[in-house]
């Protein structure tokens, strides 16, 4: 995989690798694509962790059982996707105390002003003005303290997360200035290629499993299902394939989704539809969806059919996370000048 991002300083074998996705709503292929898929490829790391951020979900109203069911599917997809649960610690947020522990001293070392400017912030208020609670506030500050906690230097993420990263160590910066060398700055690691895929109803806007179902590919529907939405997906009215976002963005989107599936550079992609239709490319991409979907699904519906011995892998990898955490944590408690007995 490219490692291109990577901040030269950090040798593979000090690496530490954190990431999370949150259990809410189907997982997209944008999500596949610009986070996923991304987590793996860090062999030679110290310690790999990927993390359901479910306490992230709150911010959002959820039905209790679904999201129950949807954590311990989003880790089942982790392992599907060739995260091994015992090279890389899969675990659920929730089960590892630190991060809300962290979370609230982090706070006391944050900005308002500095929350106010997050833009997922603005504009999930402005998608849920009926719920702007100060959990979607506070929200990057619990991611700070996510990735803070393990002393992470590398955060495989979309370029939708790179502000909360950015945030997250200039948080650090302000502790480690008072208090001294706490925390290791994280970089977040973005792949040029492809971070970003489009909305197939409109293709101007982000994937997103919260808008209508066509308008996404999850990474559990049928090669039926993904045929027919990328066969609907909207183009534009010429019959040119070319890689223009911005004149041709459904297009753009389609060359953008099998250049990441294929990893063939965007333009190569474009040029081998020389001469051919839209028809073409749509099959393509589906197809491409499908190479790559197939093999995981099946992995999935094997560790969904024993749920124990799921729960039993999460919560072992839960206990390796919180031993990890609870090192930094006790060091942070110690500087802030909370009482030890
Ligand atoms: N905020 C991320 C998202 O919505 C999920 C997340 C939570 C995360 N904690 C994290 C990502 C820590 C990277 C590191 O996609």
């Amino acid at each position: 995989m490219d490692q291109q991002n990577q901040p030269a300083a950090v040798q593979e074998k000090q690496q530490v690798v954190f990431s999370a996705i949150q259990p809410s709503g189907s997982i997209t292929l944008g999500n596949y694509i610009g986070a996923l898929r991304n987590f793996s490829g860090f062999e030679d790391a110290k310690a790999r962790l990927y993390c359901v951020a479910d306490l992230h979900s709150l911010t959002v109203r959820q039905d209790p059982a679904l999201l129950r069911k949807r954590s311990l599917s989003l880790a089942a997809l982790y392992i599907a996707c060739g995260l091994d649960p015992k090279e890389n610690i899969i675990y659920c947020q929730s089960h590892v105390p630190c991060h809300t522990e962290l979370s609230w001293i982090l706070n006391c070392f944050t900005y308002m002003g500095e929350l106010n400017r997050m833009t997922q912030f603005k504009d999930k208020s402005a998608k849920h003005a009926d719920n702007i609670n100060a959990g979607l506030f506070t929200y990057p500050v619990l991611m700070a303290s996510d990735i803070l906690l393990y002393q992470t230097t590398t955060v495989p993420v979309g370029i939708d997360q790179k502000q909360h990263v950015e945030i997250c160590r200039d948080i650090a910066q302000r502790f480690n200035g008072i208090y001294g060398e706490v925390f290791t700055l994280p970089e977040p690691y973005i792949r040029k290629t492809s971070a970003k895929i489009q909305s197939l109803s409109e293709p101007t806007k982000k994937m997103s499993k919260s808008d209508p179902e066509e308008s996404f590919v999850s990474v559990f529907d049928t090669p039926d299902a993904i045929r027919r939405k990328i066969r609907r997906a909207v183009t534009d009215s010429e019959n040119e394939i070319r890689y223009d976002p911005e004149n041709k963005p459904g297009v753009s989107n389609l060359l953008t989704i099998c250049s990441a599936l294929e990893n063939k550079p965007v333009e190569e992609v474009a040029a081998g539809f020389a001469g051919l239709g839209y028809g073409a490319l749509k099959d393509a991409a589906a197809e491409a969806i499908i190479k790559e979907f197939t093999p995981i699904q099946e992995k999935y519906n094997a560790l969904l059919q024993n749920k124990d011995e799921l729960s039993a892998i999460l919560q072992e990898n839960a206990s390796r996370a919180q031993a990890l955490a609870m090192k930094t944590l006790r060091k942070v408690y110690k500087k802030v000048g909370l009482l030890q007995l």
